[in-house]
């Protein structure tokens, strides 16, 4: 039972130096040990980033399904698969077996076949988080069709893009969702969006919040009485190592939206060894990921890492700030958390509120807290640390991205010492390389670059949906024989990784090469900010200076801006050098951000740069109002 479980740290760069020197040979033993094959692999891998084409596990035959529910119920079926929490904390969690998930995602699966979806077929997956979602994910992979999830959240134009670019034939909606003290219409949203999309042919709607909708007959139907009718067994379609599992869109920096495909048997593989390892899950606890099965995130961590391995895997409904922003830890305290996985986003809102919300509850229970989505500012990473570890959970700051499929960098913990805002290691079995600006790999400790990949790894994603040569361009054409990241990082004395940040980011001031990341964190110190984004324009002399955006911790005090401006100026001449001081400060009442939570730097640029002509689709953003109170104050 080799390497399955790594313990501490030696054992890390053992397992990790024999992955790299003989990758086919430690994946293949992995493969074998861990997983239900119906049928062996030919090949382990082949590969060329040149065309760019990666196979993993070649010839194999299995389904998914069957590992992650199938082969526990002999020895876990009474176990819970699923921990349901729902929006309303009066409302009863749902336990849900690996006994009860096996029926619910085969009734579903036969319900998908009557109603004429096929091996390959698209599914259009737009739900709120609740278990409909979670069973309709595995219900896809059971017969072969492949899921298209899209974060119920987007609007219905974005929704329509993504359903036409994968040809979806069916969307599995409710009749709406609940998020905090709103509703929301989803089922409205999904007509909206399917008056141009001519080939969904049906719509299947769970029922959630109980309203009037509309329903067009010929089209939709309620999902509950089909799965009613439905037998609780379907076998599972036998799927080829390469067969793909799902489409998950991603955002480029420009262009349409990313359908990023991943295969069947690298992914399984891939998102289970990470998962088993990065939060250190043990039989019997409880590991909760707060991100939404939307994203990337919640496909690898919340459904397919933890079921394959048996897990017991908490999916919350609602939001960190409902009915207060203590909601996460009276979550922790009701079902014992063991392990937390969740964004900096979050922790930098809940840090805000105070530390008295969190000294509320037992959260005695933790023994890892994950970070993921961006860079964890050092303010943030101790305030995790300090009062929800209470020094006492490591911190695994997870790099990863849509099209890695699973963890990349990141500590073991309790393996890894862990290093503030750092990733620090690779994971077993990835080769990273920071490039210098003329392609030139850079081999030393303590040098900054692009990041790359060098070899593959299961799970990376094996092209974009319906445009191979974009995949090519976008991840295989900067540097010769390598993937590129697109994210800039550092490499510390000892070997640990720093990402620092998109490399569009990346701002030459008087020649100097400035992440925004490292500004942002000096920016965030100052005990005022609450949070900061930081952009480049045009400066007649230093070619870029940095414009500065910046909202404040509401403490109830009026501060003087100038002087605020002057302290924040003297935090980052401290801390990187006056040469990374801001030309300009605008305090704003919020940053525009992505539905996950990420701060939109592109259209904070345009503003900066009195280039507002064209600010792009800003209708999808989690708070589209802030965006004319910043234009209406740009300095
Ligand atoms: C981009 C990928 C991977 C799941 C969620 C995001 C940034 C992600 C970290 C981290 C610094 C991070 C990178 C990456 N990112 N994790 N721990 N530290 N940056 O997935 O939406 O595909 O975004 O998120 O810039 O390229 P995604």
């Amino acid at each position: 039972m080799s390497n399955y479980h790594i313990k501490h740290l030696e054992e890390y760069y053992q397992v990790y130096r024999k992955s790299v020197r003989n990758p086919e040979g430690f994946w293949e033993e992995i493969a074998e040990e861990h997983f239900l094959w119906r049928k062996k692999w030919d090949k382990v891998l082949s590969w060329d980033f040149s065309k760019p084409e990666v196979k993993w596990f070649e010839g194999a035959q299995l389904n998914i399904t069957e590992n992650c529910i199938d082969r526990h119920l002999a020895t876990r079926g009474e176990k819970t698969a699923i921990l349901f929490e729902p929006n309303n904390p009066d409302e009863a969690a749902q336990h849900i077996t690996y006994n009860e998930l096996y029926k619910r995602v085969n009734k579903f699966a036969n319900v998908l076949k009557v109603q004429g979806i096929n091996k390959g077929d698209r599914v259009c997956i737009y739900l709120p988080m609740i278990p409909e979602l979670a069973v309709s994910v595995l219900a896809c992979a059971r017969i072969g069709a492949i899921h298209s999830v899209v974060f119920a959240g987007f609007s219905s134009t974005a929704l329509s893009t993504r359903i036409n670019d994968s040809d979806c034939k069916m969307v599995l909606t409710s009749d709406g969702s609940y998020r905090g003290a709103k509703t929301i219409d989803l089922k409205g949203i999904v007509d909206e969006a399917l008056e141009s999309c001519p080939g969904v042919k049906s719509v299947l709607v769970a029922k959630r919040i109980n309203t009037e909708i509309n329903m067009v007959s010929g089209r939709d139907a309620w999902l509950q009485p089909l799965l009613d009718n439905a037998s609780e067994h379907c076998d599972a379609e036998l799927m080829n190592a390469e067969d793909p599992l799902f489409i998950l869109y991603t955002s480029g920096s420009t262009g349409k939206p990313k359908g990023m495909v991943h295969t069947t048997a690298g992914y399984m593989v891939y998102t289970a060894y990470t998962f088993k390892n990065v939060f250190q899950y043990r039989e019997n606890d409880v590991y909760w990921c707060t991100a939404d099965i939307g994203w990337i995130t919640g496909h690898s961590y919340i459904v397919y890492g933890p079921l394959v391995n048996g897990a017991t895997s908490v999916m919350f409904e609602g939001v960190p700030s409902y009915p207060d922003f203590g909601r996460f830890w009276d979550i922790v305290q009701k079902h014992k958390v063991n392990q937390f996985y969740t964004a900096p986003t979050a922790i930098r809102a809940l840090a805000k509120q105070g530390a008295e919300l969190v000294e509320k509850y037992d959260l005695s229970s933790l023994k890892v807290l994950g970070s993921v989505g961006e860079p964890i500012n050092e303010e943030a990473w101790h305030w995790y640390n300090d009062n929800v570890g209470k020094r006492n959970s490591p911190i695994v700051d997870t790099w990863w991205q849509t099209e890695t499929g699973g963890i990349m960098i990141s500590p073991i913990p309790y393996s890894t010492p862990t290093k503030p805002t750092y990733a620090t290691l690779p994971f077993i079995g990835i080769q990273p390389a920071l490039m210098d600006e003329n392609g030139d790999e850079l081999k030393d400790n303590q040098v900054e670059g692009r990041l790359c990949i060098k070899y593959p790894w299961p799970s990376i994603a094996r092209t974009i949906w319906g445009n191979h040569q974009r995949y090519k361009e976008t991840y295989f054409s900067a540097y010769e024989n390598k993937y590129f990241t697109g994210d800039g990082a550092l490499r510390d004395e000892v070997g640990y990784y720093r990402i620092t940040g998109r490399v569009d980011d990346v701002i030459i001031v008087s020649g100097h090469n400035l992440g925004t990341a490292p500004i942002e964190d000096a920016v965030n110190e100052h005990p005022a900010v609450a949070e900061s984004a930081i952009v480049g324009f045009p400066h007649d002399v230093k070619g870029s200076a940095l414009y500065g955006y910046v909202t404040l911790k509401d403490t109830g005090e009026s501060r003087d801006q100038n002087n605020l401006r002057k302290e924040i100026n003297q935090i980052i001449t401290e801390s990187i050098g006056p040469i990374a001081k801001l030309d300009k400060i605008q305090f704003t009442s919020g940053l525009p951000k992505t539905r996950s939570g990420k701060i939109m730097r592109r259209i904070l640029r345009k503003i900066a740069q009195k280039d507002t002509a064209n600010l792009g689709d800003t209708s999808t953003l989690l708070n589209p109002e802030v965006v004319q109170e910043i234009m209406d104050n740009v300095l």
